[in-house]
């Protein structure tokens, strides 16, 4: 089978592979579509501290069960499945709180195993979500970026009434976006990005109102409006003391970044509003969920997807992603 292999940092190949076969317990999946990561770029170029070489890359993928492992259900043969990366142990501390994405020994497919950038992938039969025929395969490999904006705002429990600011207009903001207004209903979600095209695709994605920070700081834009609810998706470490010192007194604010930097703020900022800080990684078993939330109509993934690739143009669709965030938003692949 073809599959793209990070040999080591920065060598990116299109390899020929055994097939794997399925483990007890596990699936293998006959992979047609899957959606590039920031986190795949990432892994390419050594900047993930936790992926190990060589690798195949790949965390948001679909496709259709063609084996299972001894213990599993051969009915489940021929299922439509989108993929859970997250594999936990099930019995450690986190585990045992509902908090399997960041279990003592948390693997994510496609980062510490091989994922789905292959024509097979394996997986725990468990990780693997039917999907609805409503659902068509080349939307389906959305799900994944989808449950992020479903474990953080599980956090954040928006309201209608929430003045809702969001950092960033990448996938990450727009998946926020389309969650608070379509799920939530939050009435006022406004969105700061440096790209203006960005932010027209934060309004397509149903932001209302949009802000460009490249010249002149949010603040003096904001004319005083005080955000209750606030995402940081841009992940920048400066962007937590401007967060907070926006906010309205007892907002919730949201992080999702990884970088390795320190953010500088005082206590002060933050107890004298009585802020709430809330970090999200990955998900705790929220496919089902945003499943249920494509079904129903409620989010539009579609409007995400700027590009498709076959798999064999893997690097160019990689260098276009990395390279033009003014024309890429997601990009999928297509592996057949
Ligand atoms: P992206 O790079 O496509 O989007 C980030 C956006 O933020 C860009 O449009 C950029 O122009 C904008 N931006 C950067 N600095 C800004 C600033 N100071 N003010 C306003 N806008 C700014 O990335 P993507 O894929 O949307 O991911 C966003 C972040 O989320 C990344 O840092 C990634 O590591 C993180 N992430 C976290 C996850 C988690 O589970 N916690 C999962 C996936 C991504
Ligand atoms: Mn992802
Ligand atoms: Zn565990």
């Amino acid at each position: 089978m073809k599959s793209v292999v990070i040999e080591q940092p920065g060598e990116l190949v299109l390899a020929e592979r055994p097939q794997p076969q399925p483990a007890p317990d596990e699936v293998r999946v006959r992979v047609t579509f899957a959606s590039i990561c920031g986190s795949d770029v990432h892994i390419w170029h050594g900047h993930n501290p936790f992926a190990q070489y060589p690798r195949v890359i790949g965390h948001e993928f679909f496709g259709v069960i063609d084996a299972v492992g001894a213990d599993v259900d051969a009915s489940r043969i021929g299922e439509r499945v989108a993929v859970d990366p997250v594999v936990s142990c099930g019995h450690c501390y986190p585990c045992s709180v509902g908090r399997p994405n960041v279990c003592k020994t948390l693997q994510v497919i496609g980062v510490h195993r091989d994922g789905g950038f292959s024509e097979y992938a394996v997986a725990p039969a468990q990780n693997a979500h039917r999907l609805p025929a409503t659902i068509p395969d080349k939307l389906a490999s959305l799900v994944e970026p989808f449950t992020i904006a479903a474990n953080i705002t599980a956090f954040l429990k928006p309201q209608a009434d929430d003045i809702a600011l969001i950092y960033g207009a990448g996938p990450m903001g727009l998946t926020a976006i389309q969650v608070l207004k379509g799920v939530y209903g939050v009435r006022q979600v406004l969105v700061v990005d440096r790209l203006p095209e960005r932010l027209a695709l934060a309004q397509e994605n149903g932001a209302d109102r949009v802000f460009n920070n490249s010249e002149f700081p949010l603040a003096a834009q904001l004319e005083g409006v005080q955000p209750t609810l606030i995402i940081d998706a841009a992940c920048h470490p400066a962007i937590l003391a401007e967060a907070a010192a926006l906010a309205s007194p007892a907002a919730r604010i949201g992080l999702l970044g990884f970088s390795g930097e320190p953010c500088s703020i005082t206590q002060q900022a933050l107890t004298s509003k009585e802020l709430s800080l809330f970090t999200s990684r990955l998900n705790s078993n929220r496919f089902p969920q945003v499943i249920d939330w494509m079904e129903q109509g409620l989010i539009q993934p579609e409007k995400l997807v700027t590009h498709y690739f076959p798999l064999a143009e893997i690097a160019r669709a990689m260098t276009l992603f990395e390279k033009d965030p003014r024309t890429c938003c997601k990009v999928i692949l297509q592996m057949d």
